[in-house]
């Protein structure tokens, strides 16, 4: 990705997540006001179960970041999710999100839709603007 100097926190450790993760998903995902998990929580959960690389950054075993992506394992994975809990953000967890995800497909370009929010720091971390679209199921049915 880029060659930013960053090290994470001592305290922050990355794994795969598990499924008694999700309460955590659902409430870091409420703090954030992104509403999926909270209103459509069987959704979200097998959204979860069908993705790949699918991670947490986690202190003292509470969960203070996640990755949610969809991979073909060899050339695209999309980002579907990226958030770190406020009070751990500027310490380089999303940055070691990223890298973790994209280190288990090895050679796959990352692709996602930035918010207004987070354009400025994929810019940073040196990812290319392009165009993107997103229409959710209603829009398509209306
Ligand atoms: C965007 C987000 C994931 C960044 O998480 P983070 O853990 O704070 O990011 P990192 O600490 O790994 O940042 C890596 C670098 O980018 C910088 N950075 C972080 N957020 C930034 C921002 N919004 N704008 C510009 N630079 C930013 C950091 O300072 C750091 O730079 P440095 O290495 O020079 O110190 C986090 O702010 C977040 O969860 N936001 C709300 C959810 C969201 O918007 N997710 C993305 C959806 S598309």
């Amino acid at each position: 990705m880029t060659a930013l100097p960053r090290q994470l926190p001592e305290a922050v450790s990355i794994r795969e997540w598990r499924e008694d993760d999700f309460p955590s998903i659902q409430a870091l995902s409420a703090a954030e006001r992104w509403t999926t998990p909270v209103e459509r929580p069987d959704a979200a959960v097998r959204a979860w179960r069908s993705s790949r690389p699918a991670l947490v950054a986690v202190v003292e075993g509470a969960v203070v970041g996640f990755v949610r992506c969809i991979s073909d394992g060899a050339v695209t994975t999309y980002v579907a999710e990226l958030l770190v809990a406020a009070p751990w953000r500027r310490r380089g967890i999303a940055v070691a999100l990223l890298d973790a995800a994209q280190a288990r497909v090895p050679g796959s370009r990352l692709d996602l839709l930035a918010t207004s929010e987070s354009r400025s720091f994929y810019e940073r971390m040196g990812f290319r603007a392009f165009h993107g679209f997103r229409m959710s199921w209603n829009e398509r049915k209306a």
